[in-house]
């Protein structure tokens, strides 16, 4: 099976989580639109959903497809968000933001019941950190942040390569129109902790380190989709 074909088994496994008259994040990125386009069909065959998308892209997506949309103002709790990720992990943390939506994404996840995480094998880790780390910031100061994530990876004992993200040649720009900085540091021992450091550094919006917010993680495989279920 290629990484795909096991995105897209593990986007078709999600659908069970789904109930009539549930409200579902809808998550961004090439696994989380395997999920959209087959949403949209159950819905064409009767499922009623109401959807709130975690970017634009998202957003697009879902509304091109005929999916009926809402807002987080509107329906500020959710019953599930079926999202992707660039990693996890045996303790159900995550690193996401590959796509430059983390920000939205956290915000929809933590205001849902459940969060199903879909993903190919290749997203399964042992200890996070491969995968640069996200950071999303204010423009405004950029340079000044980020000395202070350097700090706290220092103080951490974490060492971190700091590269502005890019695209065509600009700063990315993210949909709330803030820059990513991508932190390599190989691995990360302790996720909460540093997910704790760099959420009180001024100018840190949010970071990709997902963590308590995943219960449900379906995984493709070339065996079929593999569940792991949080205690
Ligand atoms: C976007 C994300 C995505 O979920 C993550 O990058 C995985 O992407 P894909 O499903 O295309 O492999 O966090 O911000």
């Amino acid at each position: 099976m290629t990484a795909d074909e096991q995105k897209k088994a593990a986007a078709l496994a999600a659908l069970e989580y789904v109930k009539p008259g549930n409200k579902v994040g809808l998550g961004t990125g090439s696994t989380a639109n395997h999920f959209i386009t087959a949403l949209a069909e159950k819905a064409k065959a009767g499922l009623d959903v109401e959807c709130v998308a975690t970017s634009k892209a998202t957003f697009e997506l879902a509304k091109s497809l005929g999916l009926k949309i809402t807002t987080l103002e509107k329906q500020p709790r959710l019953d599930i968000t079926v999202d992707g990720t660039d990693e996890f992990d045996g303790k159900f943390q995550l690193i996401k933001g590959g796509g430059g939506a983390l920000l939205l994404e956290k915000i929809v996840a933590s205001s849902s019941r459940y969060m199903v995480v879909i993903a190919d094998q290749s997203k399964q880790v042992e200890t996070l950190g491969r995968f640069p780390l996200p950071v999303e910031v204010v423009p405004f100061g950029i340079n000044a942040t980020a000395w202070k994530i350097e700090r706290a990876l220092r103080i951490l004992e974490l060492k971190g390569k700091l590269v502005l993200r890019l695209k065509d040649g600009k700063p990315f720009v993210t949909d709330s129109g803030n820059a990513i900085i991508d932190v390599t540091i190989g691995a990360i021992p302790n996720p909460d902790q540093l997910s704790t450091y760099l959420s009180v550094i001024p100018g840190v919006v949010d970071h990709g380190l997902f963590v308590n917010l995943c219960g449900i993680i379906l995984m493709g495989t070339d065996d079929g989709v593999k569940t792991f279920r949080k205690a």
